[in-house]
């Protein structure tokens, strides 16, 4: 029993409980999904759901018979999800959804103030289950009244890394792997809730004097490409109207609220404000820790981490865009259905190789590589994602948008409307090697990448990698990113071109081995969550030495004949192995002193600073 219902924790965000959303497919081939869902119906749904919803700290999943007696008294309990998170102790949360907003209201209203707790009390959704007193346990004794299941217990925890590797190696082909790789560490549907209800604890907070401010999650939490564990994007909208379906108000009030004048310079203003918006969640909200204020950058933020949820939250105030831009990638998610595991594998790649990193640097972000990812499928002879330029065409005046700022983020957001069928029956471990072998021959130095036309045009200036910004044309999403992040960028692809081709090719059953084989030769490396300045060739020089046919490696060795279709590769492969022995050889003349120092070179960086999410000390 408490097998399936762990089971249950993987489910897709969108796949229960009356939301109008399509399940996801898992065909390793793409077909266009039946019914579509509407991003903005899917953020509704999914706020509506965090209005009905409490969060109750328990002693263990033990307590959900008694919590479930006591909270029944406020409304009908539809559903409950248990979770727990291991710090010094472990602490135990159950999620419970009322059918409707106003229960789960007054089961808050109905919360009380403990004397064992200093604080000013504050109403949340975020409540603790204290021990019943004495003779009025029996009234609540699990017996009184049957409850239905819990549908996850445990159900935050990521899958474990051994437990994805002995899947993947399980799988029948590459494909499987894809799928599987997907489906076992997408955010599921209690991530997904936890995110909301963090979302609608900031905007409670502020509902007396700003009822119609809005906190919306945005990013990968909600574009369907977030993984269990994902940081929480969010965006605090003051503006009354969202998107134009508001705009058919039948008459315009004559009571018109008096306002505060704003600051003359508008930056100033959303830098103010977010200084007492960080102010009021760092001394008031429950579960609210280590609140940061970054708002010398581009876009401001607050940043901080939910003890309750365990959560990483940057919040922002202008950022409409970003969020607009998370719509865009939920709906090429929605178009086909390889878009999404493709994406994840191309994610996860990057990460075991070292290419991204959770904190921003001069690597290329998690956003741009799905940016790549888009574009090579929509380049391709048979395109399987339409050009932005094609859903701009499309639009209606419903789907008209323009930020605060002055961003027009006006597209179709009928996907119906569009009319766009792709013809391309790729399988997933085709198209994951032909992006590979497609980034392999890019010519980042001379050519950027539009989203927008679907093609790559001549490069506007000496930027490593040049991804347009599909919102703001004239910006560069991979500004950031450094040369010699681009060249490793093109290393590692090229790599793995060369491992997955030999893969693809050799198609014998592997099902039951021991062996490290398909997805898995991807992802061979260690995960390296820290990049640090001296470690630019390191993996590099360790991936190289797995080239050599003749016993320099012992893991990953391609197969003896191996034939490369692409003659560039074939070349390329050529050229790294004949560079690498020259450069081995010169190491070993001067073993002793590299030797010490690296070693150096490794005390030193061990010392580093690590990234925010390493150094909590919880
Ligand atoms: P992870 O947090 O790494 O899981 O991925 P993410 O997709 O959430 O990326 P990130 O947190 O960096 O950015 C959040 C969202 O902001 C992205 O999904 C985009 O929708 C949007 N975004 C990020 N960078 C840009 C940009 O340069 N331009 C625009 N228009 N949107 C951006
Ligand atoms: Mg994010």
């Amino acid at each position: 029993m408490i097998c399936l219902m762990r089971r249950l924790q993987n489910l897709h965000p969108g796949r229960k409980f009356g939301l109008k959303l399509r399940s996801s497919s898992t065909s390793a081939t793409g077909t266009l999904p039946e019914t579509k869902c509407n991003y903005e119906d899917f953020i509704d749904n999914r706020q509506q759901q965090a209005k009905c919803s409490i969060l109750v700290q328990v002693s263990s999943e033990r307590s959900y018979p008694e919590l479930y007696n006591y909270c029944s008294r406020f409304g009908s309990i539809v559903n409950a999800h248990h979770y727990c998170l291991r710090h010094d102790d472990e602490l135990n949360y159950i999620l419970l959804e009322y059918a409707r907003e106003e229960e789960a209201s007054a089961a808050i209203d109905a919360g009380g103030v403990s004397d064992e707790m200093s604080g000013t009390p504050v109403r949340s959704p975020f409540l603790w289950f204290r021990a019943s007193t004495g003779k009025k346990k029996d009234n609540l004794s699990s017996s009184t009244m049957p409850h239905p299941g819990l549908l996850s217990i445990d159900g935050c925890r990521p899958i474990g890394q051994e437990n994805l590797l002995s899947l993947l190696k399980k799988a029948e082909n590459i494909d499987r792997q894809i799928v599987e790789l997907h489906q076992n560490s997408q955010l599921n549907d209690l991530g997904v809730r936890m995110r909301f209800l963090a979302a609608l604890q900031i905007q409670q907070a502020i509902s007396g004097m700003f009822p119609s401010a809005q906190a919306v999650p945005f990013g990968s939490s909600v574009n369907g490409f977030g993984k269990m564990g994902c940081d929480l994007d969010l965006i605090l909208r003051f503006d009354k109207e969202r998107g134009a379906k508001n705009n058919q108000r039948t008459e315009p009030s004559r009571l018109i609220y008096h306002l505060k004048e704003n600051l003359s310079n508008g930056r100033s203003q959303t830098q103010r404000q977010m200084e007492v918006i960080g102010d009021l969640l760092h001394l008031f909200l429950p579960g609210v820790c280590h609140v940061r204020r970054i708002l010398q950058a581009r876009v401001p933020i607050i940043k901080y981490h939910h003890e309750h949820l365990n959560l990483e939250v940057d919040l922002s105030m202008s950022n409409l865009s970003g969020f607009y831009m998370s719509e865009l990638l939920y709906m090429f998610g929605e178009l086909d259905t390889r878009v999404r595991p493709l994406t994840f594998t191309i994610r996860r790649w990057a990460q075991s190789c070292g290419l991204t990193n959770p904190s921003p640097g001069r690597w290329i972000s998690n956003f741009s590589l799905s940016c790549l990812v888009i574009f090579f499928l929509q380049q391709l002879r048979q395109p399987i994602l339409p050009s932005i330029g094609s859903l701009v065409k499309a639009a209606d005046a419903d789907d008209f948008r323009v930020t605060e700022d002055g961003i027009n983020c006006t597209f179709v957001r009928d996907l119906e409307r569009l009319n766009f069928q792709s013809r391309n029956t790729s399988k997933l471990s085709e198209l994951l090697l032909q992006f590979f072998e497609f980034y392999s021959q890019f010519d980042f130095h001379n050519r950027a990448i539009s989203l927008n036309e679907a093609r790559s045009l001549a490069k506007p200036d000496h930027s490593a990698i040049y991804i347009v910004n599909p919102l703001e044309q004239l910006l560069n999403v991979s500004k950031n990113v450094s040369l010699e992040e681009c060249e490793r960028l093109r290393i590692e692809v090229r790599n793995a071109a060369w491992l997955l081709e030999s893969e693809v090719e050799n198609t014998s059953v592997k099902e039951g081995t021991e062996t490290i084989w398909g997805l898995l030769n991807l992802f061979k490396h260690p995960e390296k969550t820290i990049i640090r300045p001296n470690m630019f060739f390191k993996p590099r020089m360790v991936e190289v030495s797995d080239l050599f046919e003749n016993g320099m490696s012992t893991t990953a060795t391609p197969p003896a004949g191996v034939t490369y279709k692409n003659p560039s590769i074939r070349q390329q492969v050529q050229n790294i192995k004949a560079s690498t022995r020259n450069e081995l050889k010169q190491m070993r003349g001067s073993s002793s002193s590299v030797t010490s120092a690296s070693a150096a070179a490794a005390s030193s960086s061990s010392s580093a600073p690590t990234s925010s999410k390493n150094r909590r000390s919880r």
